[in-house]
C-alpha cells in the first residue's frame, strides 16, 4: 500500500507457518518508551514475538526500550525472551541485540543516551537508520518525549538515510483543545507523515472486513443507504469492569474511553463512500467525509438523545461484582459514566434520516463489539399476520468479536403444509472459512508502522473531527445536571437507554 523503507524487502508469497504476507518489517530499530509498562509486557512484546515466529522481522532488526523504572539490558532481555515461543532462533538473535535505557522523559541526557544506543545499533545492524519510536507512556509524557527526540536530533533521518516515524497510543488528547494541543506540539518536532496515531480497533481483522464487505462485493453497495437501511446499531459492549483502572478512568469515562475513538472509527468505515483506491489517502479521505457529516449534537440534543450511566454492584460471569464506586482508586461520589448510549445522526445523501444508535458500556453481559445494519420492513407483506409473526426485517450484522464474522437474517419459509415465515441466520464465520489464524491487531499495526503504511493510522483531522462530535456531549454533562443513570453490574444497561430507542419504534439487538 505504501512505499518500502529503506532496506525494506517485499517478499514473493512467503509461508511463513501457514501465513502469506508480501512484507516484513524492515531492517531498523523500534524505540519504546514506557517500555517497563503494562502496555509493553501485555501487547507489544507478544506481537513483536509472533511477528518474528512468522518471520516477518528482519534478522538486523532490534528493540531499544526506554523508562524511567531502573531496569539493565539483561533484565529487558529476560522479559523479551519470555515473550517469544521457545525455539524461535530469530527471536533469540533480536533479543541478544535490544537494549533498555532507564531514564527520565523531561531529562536531556536520557535521548543522549539514547542517541548514543541507536548510534550503536545503526552501526552493527548495517546502518539501515530505520526508526520507529513507540510512545506507550502516559499520555502526559507523549509531547515531552517528542520534545526529547527533537532536541537530540532523533527526529530526523541520520546521514545514512531512513525512516523515522513516531506512534502514539490513545487517548489522543483529554478534549478538543488538548488534542489539538498535542498535534501542534508534535508538529513542531515531526512532520505528519511521520506520526502514526494509535485506535488498535483499526488493527482487527474484522474491522478491516467492513471494508472487504462493503468494497469487494457488489451486492452490499446498492442497498447501503437511506433507501433500503431502517437504521444503524453500533455495540461496544465489555463485560469486564475497571479492573486496575480506576485512577484512569476515572478522569476519561466511557465517551473518551470508546466512543471518541473506537467507536468513531467503526463508524466512520460503515458509512464512508468508497474511496478510488484503499490507498491510505483515498481511506482517509472518506472517513474524514463521513466523520464531517455526523451531526454535531446540541445541548437540547445531548439530553434528549444521549444517556449516560454507571453501573452498580450485580453479578458478572457468575460471580458478584461491586458497583464503580467502590471499585480500587475511583471516588465513592463518583459520576463517571461507565455507560453511553447516543442516536447519531447524518447528514448527507447517502444517511439522511437513518438514525445512528451507539451504545458501549463496561460489565455488560458480555463483550462483544457490533454493526448491525437493519432493513427496512417489506413495503406490503402478502403473508398473514398469524403465519408471520416470528419474521422480523433482514439485518446484515458485521461481528467485530469475539465469534468474529458476518450474518444475514432473511425470512424463510417454515417447513409444511401451512405459508408460515421466519427469520432465519446465513452466517459466515472467520473461524471456519479461512485456515490463517487472524494476527492480533497490534501485531498488524506494529507492522504497519514500520513497513510505513498509515492506512489504518488515524489522521490529524479524523482525531479532530472525533473530538467535534464528542465534545459537546462533555460540555452539555458539565453544564447541565444531565442525570447520570444507573444500571445493575450483567445488565444491557439502564432503562433510559431502551427508551432512548424505543421512543423511535425500534429496540436495541438482544445479541
Ligand atoms: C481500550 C480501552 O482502548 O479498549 C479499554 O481503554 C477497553 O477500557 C479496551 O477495555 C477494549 O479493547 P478490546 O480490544 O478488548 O475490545
Amino acid at each position: 500500500m505504501s512505499d518500502l523503507p529503506a532496506g525494506a524487502e517485499a517478499l514473493p508469497n512467503v509461508l511463513a507457518e501457514g501465513f502469506e504476507t508480501t512484507r516484513r518489517a524492515p531492517p531498523g530499530v523500534l524505540v519504546v518508551f514506557g517500555a517497563s509498562g503494562d502496555l509493553t509486557a501485555r501487547k507489544l512484546l507478544p506481537a513483536l514475538a509472533s511477528l518474528s515466529r512468522r518471520r516477518l522481522l528482519d534478522p538486523a532488526f532490534a528493540v531499544v526500550g526506554v523508562a524511567r523504572t531502573p531496569l539493565d539490558d539483561e533484565s529487558f532481555r529476560e522479559q523479551m525472551s519470555a515473550a517469544g515461543a521457545p525455539g524461535d532462533t530469530g527471536w533469540g538473535e533480536t533479543v541478544s541485540k535490544s537494549r533498555y535505557i532507564t531514564g527520565d522523559y523531561a531529562d536531556a541526557a536520557t535521548f543522549a543516551s539514547l542517541k548514543d544506543a541507536l548510534d550503536k545499533l545503526d552501526t552493527d545492524l548495517g546502518r539501515t537508520g530505520n526508526r520507529t519510536y513507540y510512545l506507550a507512556t502516559v499520555p502526559s509524557m507523549f509531547e515531552k518525549v517528542a520534545d526529547g527526540l527533537g532536541a537530540a536530533g532523533l527526529n530526523r533521518a541520520g546521514p545514512g538515510g531512513g525512516a523515522v516515524r513516531i506512534v502514539i497510543e490513545k487517548p489522543f488528547g483529554h478534549d478538543l483543545a488538548s488534542a489539538r494541543a498535542l498535534d501542534a506540539g508534535l508538529h513542531c518536532t515531526f512532520d505528519e507523515e511521520q506520526i502514526y496515531r494509535i485506535d488498535h480497533y483499526m488493527g482487527k481483522e474484522t474491522v478491516q472486513n467492513v471494508l472487504a464487505l462493503r468494497f469487494a462485493n457488489a451486492i452490499f453497495e446498492p442497498v447501503w443507504n437511506r433507501r433500503y437501511i431502517d437504521h444503524v446499531q453500533i455495540t461496544v459492549a465489555e463485560s469486564l469492569g475497571v479492573e486496575k483502572r480506576g485512577g484512569f478512568y476515572e478522569r476519561a469515562g466511557a465517551l473518551r474511553d470508546i466512543v471518541q475513538n473506537h467507536v468513531m472509527q467503526v463508524l466512520s468505515l460503515t458509512l464512508m463512500e468508497p474511496p478510488s483506491s484503499i490507498e491510505a489517502q483515498g481511506i482517509r479521505d472518506e472517513k474524514v467525509k463521513a466523520l464531517r457529516s455526523v451531526v454535531v449534537p446540541t445541548p437540547a440534543q445531548v439530553v434528549s438523545e444521549v444517556v449516560r450511566a454507571q453501573y452498580d454492584s450485580g453479578w458478572s460471569e457468575g460471580v458478584s461484582v461491586p458497583a464503580y464506586r467502590q471499585e480500587p482508586d475511583v471516588d465513592p461520589r463518583s459520576n463517571t459514566e461507565t455507560y453511553v448510549a447516543a442516536k447519531l445522526s447524518v447528514d448527507n445523501w447517502r444517511w439522511a434520516g437513518v438514525p445512528i444508535y451507539v451504545r458501549t458500556g463496561k460489565r455488560l453481559p458480555k463483550r462483544l463489539t457490533e454493526v448491525a445494519l437493519q432493513f427496512q420492513r417489506v413495503p406490503h407483506l402478502v403473508f398473514a399476520v398469524a403465519e408471520s409473526q416470528e419474521l422480523r426485517p433482514n439485518a446484515l450484522v458485521l461481528r467485530i468479536q469475539p465469534d468474529e464474522g458476518v450474518s444475514l437474517r432473511f425470512g424463510a419459509k417454515v417447513p409444511g403444509q401451512a405459508f408460515q415465515v421466519r427469520d432465519v441466520l446465513m452466517d459466515m464465520s472467520y473461524g471456519s472459512s479461512f485456515l490463517e489464524e487472524a494476527p492480533e491487531a497490534y501485531e498488524r499495526l506494529l507492522l504497519d508502522a514500520m513497513v510505513g503504511d498509515p492506512t489504518l493510522f488515524i489522521r490529524s483531522d479524523e482525531v479532530d473531527l472525533a473530538w467535534q462530535i464528542c465534545e459537546p456531549i462533555l460540555h452539555a454533562w458539565q453544564d447541565r445536571p444531565v442525570p447520570l443513570a444507573g444500571y445493575a453490574a450483567g445488565s444491557w444497561g439502564p432503562r433510559q437507554a431502551d427508551q432512548l430507542i424505543q421512543r423511535d419504534g425500534r429496540q436495541w439487538r438482544a445479541p
